[in-house]
């Protein structure tokens, strides 16, 4: 499902760029606040109707623009779609799905698959386990589209659980009845999860043994969210004195983590800024290949600053792992010596190059690469 067509008006410096995307990888070099991250930023925008670097629609709306509007057409089997996300200052937007105005999110994220990798992606081994369950909320949702009404369901079920906690008196029995919807939707995201990670792991370790062998050892596990060797319903009848004391659910699947250990100790602690990254980039191809494997479409890579850490063998086999995949892939470097030295001369007269220059974004034919 890769993008082949790309409109970006008004968002950040780029105030007006058409560009024709190949359906392969595309390279985009330019110096240090010339627009590349804003490029990918556009394409989030396009997947997710946010952009990954902030929660203000503001900072994404060029200068004084009253509004951003993305375009996109995604072909499919021959026949191409649009898409269209456009957000305006004050608040709001717009979202359009083959001419027809969407109003979630997860339609455009089923539409455009988007995977990224920058250097939030750390956040996947050192952030705080919201950054983990994401992660696994997103291949599940995308193999599993029915997970989203199961997530949702939960979250109504917990905030409704929890506004009970925040009154002064509290019903027992009423109390009991939602502790039951609580756990009926907990164990159902829980299967959920389990079942997608049973897949995606032994993928991990495949990718790991690609890139970086030693690596491969690293050991997953689910934490659900709470001591699974008792009964959910048991643990919030024991948590129940501490959970209206503090008016809060202190155990379920909003608490659930994705333990990831080296040696048995936290991969986080121990390895390097290096094989952090490597391990988070290998989590996400692996995703990718799974994604393909299930659905038999490709999610497109959105991949800033591929260079950043990893030293150039690392590099090469990152490339050759996405080349080999086959996926859409946008990524930037500043530099394009560095970027094009990846692959071969070969495989480089398939991609499409562009030179990222305030704001404009050249294509660069096969003649004035050099
Ligand atoms: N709302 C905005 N309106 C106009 N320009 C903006 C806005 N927000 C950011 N910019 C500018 O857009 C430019 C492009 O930023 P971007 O992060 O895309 O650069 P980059 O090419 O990724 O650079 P680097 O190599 O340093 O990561 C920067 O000069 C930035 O100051
Ligand atoms: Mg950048």
């Amino acid at each position: 499902m890769p993008l082949i067509k790309l409109d970006v008006y008004g968002l950040r410096n780029l105030k007006s760029v058409q560009l024709a995307l190949n359906p392969g990888i595309n390279l985009f070099h330019g110096s240090n606040g010339s627009g590349k991250t804003s490029l990918l930023e556009a394409v989030f925008l396009l997947g997710r109707a946010r952009s990954f670097r902030t929660r203000l629609h503001q900072a994404v709306i060029h200068g004084e623009h009253d509004q951003c509007t993305v375009f996109g057409l995604i072909q499919h089997q021959g026949a191409s779609t649009p898409i269209g996300v456009t957000r305006y200052r004050p608040g709001g937007g717009v979202f359009k799905l083959a001419g027809q105005a969407v109003t979630t999110a997860s339609a455009l994220a089923d539409a455009l698959p988007l995977l990224l990798i920058n250097q939030e992606s750390f956040n996947l081994l050192e952030g705080s386990p919201q950054h983990r369950r994401r992660f696994i909320d997103w291949g599940v949702f995308h193999v599993e589209h029915s997970h989203q009404q199961v997530i949702q369901r939960f979250q109504r079920v917990l905030k409704q659980r929890n506004s009970l906690l925040r009154h002064d008196r509290i019903d027992d029995a009423v109390l009991s009845t939602w502790d039951r919807e609580f756990e009926l939707a907990a164990n159902a995201i829980t299967a959920a999860r389990s079942s997608y990670l049973l897949l995606l792991l032994p993928m991990i370790q495949q990718v790991l043994n690609e890139l970086s062998p030693p690596l491969a050892r690293v050991d997953f596990s689910l934490y659900p969210g709470w001591d699974d060797e008792k009964k959910l319903a048991t643990v919030l009848q024991a948590d129940r004195r501490r959970d209206q004391q503090f008016r809060t659910t202190h155990h379920g699947p909003h608490r659930a983590d994705l333990r990831i250990r080296f040696d048995r100790h936290n991969a986080a602690e121990v390895l390097s800024r290096g094989q952090l990254k490597i391990l988070a980039i290998a989590m996400q191809l692996a995703q990718g290949f799974l994604f393909h494997r299930k659905t038999g479409r490709h999610s497109i890579y959105l991949i800033d600053d591929l260079a950043a850490e990893l030293d150039l063998a690392h590099k090469k086999v990152v490339a050759r792992l996405l080349h080999d995949m086959g996926a859409q892939a946008l990524i930037t470097g500043v530099d394009r010596e560095s970027l094009q030295g990846l692959w071969t001369d070969q495989d480089i007269a398939r991609m499409r190059v562009f030179h990222v220059e305030h704001g404009q974004i050249y294509e660069e034919g096969p003649d004035n690469r050099e």
